[in-house]
């Protein structure tokens, strides 16, 4: 990665040439090799020879912050069987069908931010009239935690994903707070079950009976934080790149539907949610062959989704067709075993809630040059803290 400004847009960073696998030094001074091409990211996190957590009594680096996703107990750091088995607890409400099912509340929750956006007037700030409150409300539903505190989810979530930056205590704190939080949730739908997804979750694990009750609630923090932070990232950065830069492009995004999901595609896959940063290391458990070259059992391999979300081989259109369909999966939500479950979920509220902001408000513009963005700062996640705009 390489880029002139010291917190340039993201849609703005700019990543080296791709290659055959390759020979790293961690700053640990942990050997690795380091994967950059899209048929090579994509074999690996696909591949179960390949697994997240170190063999035992090795002595391989560990995550570099403590966050939600590096919790021993969270999804993302579990395997195999017992991976499979906490996705199952869940991933029926959140499949390309149940998510068509939920597609009107979905479009119902847009409008109604909408409005609430259009109400209180030009000017107005996107991120505290947009970005931030339509995945908090689509969450809430989701969980059904309608009296949820936006502040405090917003804090959760900021240390939830916080980076090494961040003061270890408040960290600790929030995370106390949130699994808090969870806890009390879990607790009340154990008593009076809705048709929510805390209380699939828990009743999936209560049946299944050997789900200990720290993955549970894990796993419910995972999807609290997980249900809104990612969304909203994403929706600041793609509204900053798209007012600022392709104006011209408002609005077909606002006209047309169709265009309106391949552009979500591709600014999806193109626009990274946060600054890259060391990858979370996979370790071989067999040899195994990557581009020609061979991993031995017990290698550690970083494998880089977003140098591999620009390989001109897998991606050939240039970055200015943004309406082109994307020629291979994104990487954008991962690949593999550990595939995002949110992801059918995010696009809807993304293309939607492009598609009608661009229709509702074709005149909308950044009142402030994306130079001038300050950003939200202490996580894995970057976005912009405010989106000044008019219409
Ligand atoms: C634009 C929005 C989103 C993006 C870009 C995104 C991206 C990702 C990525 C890259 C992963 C990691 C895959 C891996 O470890 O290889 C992931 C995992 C995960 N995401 Fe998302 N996500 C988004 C929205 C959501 C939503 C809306 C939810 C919940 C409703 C969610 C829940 C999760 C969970 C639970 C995992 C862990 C999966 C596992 O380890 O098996 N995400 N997401």
């Amino acid at each position: 990665m390489n880029a002139s400004e010291p917190c340039p847009p993201l849609h703005r960073l700019r990543f080296d040439d791709p290659g055959p696998p390759r020979r790293t030094t961690l700053a640990d001074g942990t050997r690795a090799w380091l994967l950059t091409r899209y048929a090579d990211v994509y074999q690996v996190l696909d591949d179960t020879r390949f697994r997240r957590s170190p063999p035992r009594g090795s002595n391989a680096p560990l995550p570099i912050a403590s966050n939600l996703a590096n919790n021993p107990d969270a999804l993302p750091r579990q395997e195999g069987a017992e991976h499979l088995r906490l996705r199952h607890l869940f991933q029926r409400m959140l499949n390309p069908r149940a998510v068509g099912h939920m597609e009107s509340w979905v479009v119902d929750a847009i409008d109604q931010v909408l409005d609430e956006l259009v109400e209180r007037g030009s000017p107005a700030d996107l991120v505290d009239g947009f970005t931030n409150p339509l995945p908090i409300m689509v969450v809430s539903r989701l969980l059904d935690i309608p009296d949820v505190n936006e502040e405090q989810l917003l804090r959760w979530a900021a240390h939830a994903l916080a980076d090494t930056t961040r003061d270890i205590a408040e960290v600790a704190d929030a995370t106390r707070e949130l699994a808090e939080f969870t806890a009390d949730i879990v607790a009340r739908r154990r008593r009076t079950p809705g048709e929510d997804l805390v209380s699939v979750v828990v009743e999936a694990a209560d049946r299944d009976g050997s789900v200990p009750e720290r993955q549970l609630i894990a796993l419910v923090n995972l999807l609290v934080v997980g249900g809104h932070h990612t969304t909203s990232t994403m929706l600041g950065n793609i509204l900053l790149f798209l007012l600022a830069e392709r104006p011209q492009d408002w609005a077909r995004l606002g006209a047309d539907e169709t265009a309106a999901d391949a552009l979500t595609e591709r600014l999806l896959h193109l626009i990274p949610v946060g600054d890259p940063q060391r990858p979370r290391p996979l370790y071989a458990t067999e040899d195994a062959e990557i581009c020609g070259v061979t991993i031995r059992s017990g290698d550690i391999v970083m494998a880089d989704r977003l140098t591999a979300s620009h390989d001109p081989e897998a991606f050939p259109a240039p970055f200015s067709d943004l309406f082109a369909p994307l020629e291979n999966p994104t990487l954008a939500f991962g690949a593999g075993p550990h595939y995002c479950p949110g992801a059918w979920l995010a696009r809807t509220e993304l293309r939607h809630g492009l598609h009608r902001l661009a229709a509702r408000l074709p005149g909308l513009h950044l009142t402030a040059p994306p130079n001038a963005t300050e950003w939200r700062s202490g996580s894995i996640t970057r976005s912009p803290l405010h989106l000044p705009a008019t219409w």
